[in-house]
């Protein structure tokens, strides 16, 4: 299910999203589950438990995608989490507490620029002020909440209880596949900073405006995107990226007058992060200064590290143990909906192996088999699970 023809792209509140959001209701509710969407859109199925006013013990990842994706990165957790409520249902196993699977509408943010929107709503997260942010045409956050058939007045009621989160992905990385392990259990996961740098200058002729009379924005946005490369080679840990440049008015003959670009800084340690944050910013105003090009910076993310619960994620690891796999543990560079319900109720993220660790790409990929393991090793951990 996807925007473009022959590439996947998912974007929060299109038909395809809608179309996917439709799937998975209907597979929750083949499976047994009473399903409901909430106002922003995240499709939630729940079981109820032996005790149904007990906070759920909830599974679940996104069903949004990147431009260009691959078809694991999201999907496989919210198909991983459904999986095991049909093997339960049909070996007749009820829980103590209820279970809910969450299939969040919107993780990667690419439609409004943010991200993790569905688990910020689920958490009690969510700030209003970001239903004024607009995307590429225009339309406000706010009136494609309306226009999905949810209600942006009602966010804040769409928070619910959880008694602990747990989520299943493609591990997105390289680090399972070079150890020959098809499963580990993540440890922490990295935070990150998303902004929008715009660099307005003048326009001109190419031909005609002397070099030292320009006010040339991209020249300054490049002098940009060259530092963030050189930070984060000169800093590891830290990874930096600019994944979006826009040039106006963009023709061969005419010295641009305005840029944007998109900035993705990440780090295991937050104050490490700050400070890198920190020094681009300065070299973005001096870029500007130089030229005589005016800067603004417009932060969208600051989403802290996050731990993950030691006793829960010692429970996934004997899990992983009753599968018949290693006890592996990594960290996880990427962000996941997992960083965001830390902030309600303990965590535990579950990695699979994915081909060469390629992901946000359409070479994404996983085998069969190693998905049947996290499928078993979640089912085990469900299983096992007694708060
Ligand atoms: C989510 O995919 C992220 O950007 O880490
Ligand atoms: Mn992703
Ligand atoms: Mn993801």
């Amino acid at each position: 299910m996807s925007d473009e023809p022959g590439r996947l792209t998912r974007l929060y509140g299109t038909p395809a999203h809608r179309a996917a959001s439709e799937a998975l209701a209907g597979w929750m509710s083949a499976a047994g589950m009473s399903v409901e969407r909430d106002a922003v859109g995240n499709v939630i199925g729940r079981l109820e438990g032996e005790r149904p006013d007990a906070p759920p013990l909830m599974l679940g990842s996104h069903f949004d995608s990147v431009r260009d994706a691959g078809r694991w990165d999201g999907t496989l957790g919210v198909l991983a989490a459904i999986a095991v409520v049909e093997r339960l249902q049909a070996a007749g196993r009820h829980l103590a507490v209820p279970l809910e699977v969450v299939a969040f509408a919107d993780e990667e943010g690419i439609r409004f620029g943010t991200a993790f929107l569905g688990s910020a709503v689920l958490s009690g997260r969510f700030d209003p002020a970001e239903l004024e942010r607009v995307d590429a045409d225009g339309v406000s956050l706010g009136d494609a909440i309306r226009a999905y058939g949810g209600d942006p007045t009602s966010l804040d009621a769409a928070a619910r209880p959880a008694g602990a989160y747990v989520e299943v992905h493609i591990e997105q990385g390289p680090s399972l596949d070079e150890s020959g392990v098809a499963l580990g259990v993540v440890t922490a996961i990295a935070g990150q900073t998303r902004a929008v740098l715009r660099f307005s200058g003048a326009a001109g002729h190419a031909g005609t405006v002397p070099m030292e009379l320009r006010h040339d924005p991209l020249s300054a946005a490049a002098e940009v995107v060259l530092a963030t490369e050189a930070q984060a080679r000169e800093t590891p840990p830290l990874v930096a990226t600019v994944g979006r440049l826009v040039v106006e008015p963009g023709a061969s003959n005419v010295i641009p007058g305005f840029a944007e670009l998109s900035l993705d800084v990440r780090h295991p340690d937050d104050a490490a992060r700050a400070a890198a944050v920190g020094r681009l910013r300065e070299r973005a105003k001096h870029a500007g200064h130089a030229r005589g090009v005016r800067v603004e910076w417009e932060e969208l993310l600051d989403q802290p590290a996050v731990a993950c619960d030691a006793a829960l994620s010692e429970r996934m690891v004997r899990a992983v143990e009753g599968a018949g796999l290693p006890p592996m543990r990594l960290a996880s560079g990427a962000g996941h909906d997992a960083a965001v319900m830390a902030a309600i109720a303990p965590v535990a993220l579950l990695f699979v192996r994915c081909a060469g660790g390629v992901s946000h790409h359409p070479d994404e990929s996983v085998a069969a088999a190693d998905v049947a393991l996290a499928v078993d090793a979640l089912a085990r951990f469900v299983e096992d699970f007694a708060p």
